[in-house]
């Protein structure tokens, strides 16, 4: 893997694969071009790479020139005018094979092809050393291709990302870095808010607790708050897509984020589906669900310890604390089940220190990114 500027890329395509592509190629110009005295066009920065080693292959007279597609200011309204820079041949009645290192969208094909025109060749030949049919929204024949590669970005033999990566002898392409989306649950006790605190520092998360999204729409009388209002005031339950709306609308505030941790949703099947759901319109998914897992008897000591020094009058009743923790298990025993079937459901030992907790979800997480 290899890093230019902020992205990281991975090996893609070899040297061998493309030296066969351009030996292929050289092949089928030669058979075409023989005797004809063409004039090879390379179109800069780009193929300079991939213009030498097709060159070289040319097994008969030929010329050569090197191109810059650039645009000025039109004098009319028409804007901006493609030129070639660095034309210096006349291509007047000349057989041109354009070389290319990438046809993408085609728009430089349509600006060759005007231009071209405009100098009255013979004609011209387009030869491209990748082509990306996926991207591809002209109808200009392309005569010589390479190699067809799916919609990515690629760097290297000759191509760049901001400049670099030009020199590299083979192709790389851009990693996707799969983002981190976690549902964090843990019984009463087990040390899920501070867990969450660490886990999004460490992996730049962003911590979504329904709970506070909801006191901050409500607060601040957002239009979903309003309307999720509306349902509490009346005794009701807030229906699933009024707050799958409200945490859309937190996923939306991020855009840059590597990954959300999910806390206090989902509680039901329905919610995990609209999860879902709301993950693969994003393009993304759920990664995992992590279940921090704490005897019965440790955390209804640890809660009774809490309650001593906090107050809180639900930390120092055993059998209040009893029952919530029962009500965890029913209630999320459900979305156990629905995270097992996906292969996403992980079951973490959360009795130990703080950093031994952090390191054994740490365990997790790593191991997300190669599945
Ligand atoms: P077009 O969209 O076919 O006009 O291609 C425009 C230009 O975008 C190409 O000449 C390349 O310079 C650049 N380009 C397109 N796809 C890639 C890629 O995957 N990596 C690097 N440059 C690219
Ligand atoms: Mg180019």
């Amino acid at each position: 893997m290899i890093q230019l500027h902020d992205l990281k890329f991975e090996p893609f395509i070899s040297e061998e694969k493309i030296t066969a592509s351009i030996d292929r190629m050289a092949r089928e110009i030669n058979r075409d071009f023989k005797d004809k005295n063409p004039v090879f066009l390379g179109v800069l920065n780009g193929a300079f790479m991939v213009a030498s080693e097709i060159i070289k292959r040319f097994e008969d007279n030929c010329e050569v020139t090197f191109v810059k597609l650039g645009s000025y200011e039109g004098t009319s309204t028409s804007g901006n005018v493609e030129t070639l820079i660095g034309l210096s041949h006349s291509l007047e009645g000349r057989e041109v094979i354009v070389i290319e290192d990438i046809v993408d969208t085609g728009n430089t094909l349509a600006a060759i092809d005007r231009i071209l025109k405009s100098k009255k060749v013979a004609g011209y030949k387009i030869a491209t050393l990748f082509f990306k049919p996926e991207a591809y929204k002209k109808d200009y024949k392309i005569d010589y291709t390479g190699m067809e590669i799916p919609n990515d970005f690629i760097v290297g033999y000759g191509l760049d990302y901001d400049g670099l990566g030009r020199n590299l002898t083979q192709i790389y392409k851009l990693k996707q870095e799969r983002m981190t989306n976690l549902v964090l649950f843990g019984p009463p006790g087990a040390g899920k808010g501070t867990q969450a605190t660490v886990l999004k520092e460490k992996y730049q998360l962003v911590h979504i607790s329904t709970g506070d999204v909801f006191r901050y729409n409500i607060k601040n009388a957002t239009e979903l708050g309003r309307n999720a209002k509306s349902f509490m005031d009346k005794g009701h339950l807030v229906p699933d897509d009024v707050t799958i709306s409200m945490l859309e609308a937190e996923v939306d505030k991020n855009p840059e984020a590597k990954g959300f941790i999910f806390d206090g949703f989902p509680r039901t099947a329905a919610q995990a589906e609209a999860l879902a759901d709301l993950m693969s319109k994003k393009n993304t998914e759920v990664s995992a669900m992590i279940a921090l897992e704490v005897d019965d008897e440790v955390l209804v000591e640890r809660l009774l310890g809490r309650g001593k020094t906090s107050g809180r009058a639900d930390d120092a009743d055993e059998s209040i604390i009893r029952n919530r923790i029962k009500v965890y298990y029913e209630e999320t025993a459900i979305l156990k089940q629905y995270y097992l079937k996906e292969d996403k459901y992980y079951g973490v030992n959360g009795v130990g220190s703080v950093e031994e907790i952090t390191q054994r979800i740490s365990e997790v997480i790593d191991n997300l990114q190669g599945k």
